[in-house]
């Protein structure tokens, strides 16, 4: 099936450029109203001016998308700290006037900005950052890539999640050597095998709210599903929230180590699969929060007394330009006091930047943690 842009996904008619329905634009001046009352802190809530809101409420895209396709995850989940997807890669700019301010205000990028050309750099300029295994349980480091000719989640039909993971799969299944691996579709994985994955923290969770407001789960779970070696030291998610997650992870705090495997894997992947990249935002994904390089790198850190003042502990890591999650991924909370800290930014700087922004800033958290009271 080929990707037809003047066929509407969502409608299955050649609905085309034009404008938004009647009935749509009803559903957005309805729900503007409540988010306008609401206490929500999001993004969306922020930028969402009522001007803005009424320049864009009757644009529609090439794909059919229109500014509730963006919003809805937002419109439904209050708690969301950003609140849009774009639904379709013409989003971003057909919608500029709400995505850029909230792409500076999360990463910093602003409006004139670009994103410079890939520069992985020295891959071994990174060591480990507790070699006593003291506090890092584990270090994992992620991309996303969207694959060219195919749309984001929300326009995606069946055939695109049946073709697309084809696709993928044929090329995982070429790896060799450390990359060397199986791939586990989700249709047909008994529950508590999927289960046990998820717990592990390999595998993406199932029914994520602000995804399924965005449309994003639609088909599920159709396509989706993961790929990873014998020692789970290399992962591929397949079509959860983008077409590829690409990740590497271990125990401990060896960060140089994970770095140079998703080097290698992703320069593999790269041979035979060609991804969307834009002049302007580098690699595109669904989610505004991951455009640029796409990395998010982590580690899953025991932090016992900087951790006793939550406030402090997130204040600091803003400091780094780093961001704290709970142990089982976003929008959960820390169990046994072990913390997900990673890199916020992933626009406006290189690969090789980035990770020197989440090494410098978990060395300097380290050295926090050490000299604490
Ligand atoms: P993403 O990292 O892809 O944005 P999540 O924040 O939901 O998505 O995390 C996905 C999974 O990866 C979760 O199970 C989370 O616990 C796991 N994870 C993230 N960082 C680490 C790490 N450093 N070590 C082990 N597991 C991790
Ligand atoms: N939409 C969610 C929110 O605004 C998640 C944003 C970032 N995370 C992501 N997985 N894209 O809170």
């Amino acid at each position: 099936m080929s990707l037809s842009k003047s066929k509407c996904t969502r409608c299955e008619e050649s609905c085309g450029k034009g404008k938004a329905s009647v009935d749509v634009i009803r559903k957005l001046e309805a729900a503007f109203d409540k988010l306008a009352s609401s206490n929500s802190t999001s993004l969306l809530k922020r930028y969402l001016t009522r001007t803005i809101f009424d320049d864009l409420k009757t644009r529609k895209t090439s794909f059919g998308s229109t500014l509730l396709d963006c919003i809805q995850s937002g419109l439904e989940n209050f708690d969301s700290s950003i609140g849009v997807y774009a639904a379709d890669p013409e989003c971003y700019s057909l919608f500029a006037e709400l995505f850029d301010p909230i792409i500076e205000a999360y990463h910093g990028f602003k409006k004139s900005d670009r994103q410079p050309p890939t520069a992985w750099g020295p891959v071994d300029t990174f060591a480990n950052l507790d070699p006593k295994d003291e506090y890092i349980v584990s270090t994992r480091i992620r991309c996303c890539r969207t694959v060219k000719g195919y749309p984001f989640n929300p326009c995606m039909a069946a055939d695109h999640y049946r073709e697309i993971e084809r696709q993928i799969v044929s090329v995982l299944n070429e790896l060799s050597g450390e990359y060397r691996g199986i791939y586990h579709p989700l249709t047909g994985m008994p529950k508590d095998v999927q289960q046990n994955l998820i717990d592990s923290h390999y595998l993406f969770k199932e029914g994520d709210r602000f995804l399924q407001s965005a449309n994003a789960c639609r088909h599920w779970p159709t396509g989706r599903g993961i790929f990873f070696n014998d020692k789970k030291t290399f992962l591929v998610w397949v079509c959860e929230e983008d077409h590829l997650r690409i990740m590497c992870m271990q125990p401990g705090g060896n960060v140089g180590e994970v770095y140079r495997r998703l080097v290698g894997a992703v320069t593999e992947l790269e041979k035979k699969l060609t991804f969307i990249r834009s002049d302007r935002f580098g690699y595109v994904t669904f989610c505004p929060t991951n455009l640029g390089t796409t990395i998010r790198a982590s580690v899953h850190i025991k932090l016992p007394k900087l951790a006793s003042n939550m406030d402090k502990l997130k204040n600091l890591a803003e400091k780094y330009h780093l961001q704290v999650r709970g142990t089982a991924g976003e929008h959960t909370e820390s169990e046994g006091g072990v913390y997900d800290l990673s890199n916020k930014r992933r626009l406006g700087l290189t690969e090789h930047e980035v990770m020197k922004e989440m090494y410098t800033g978990i060395s300097e958290i380290l050295k926090h943690e050490k000299s604490a009271k």
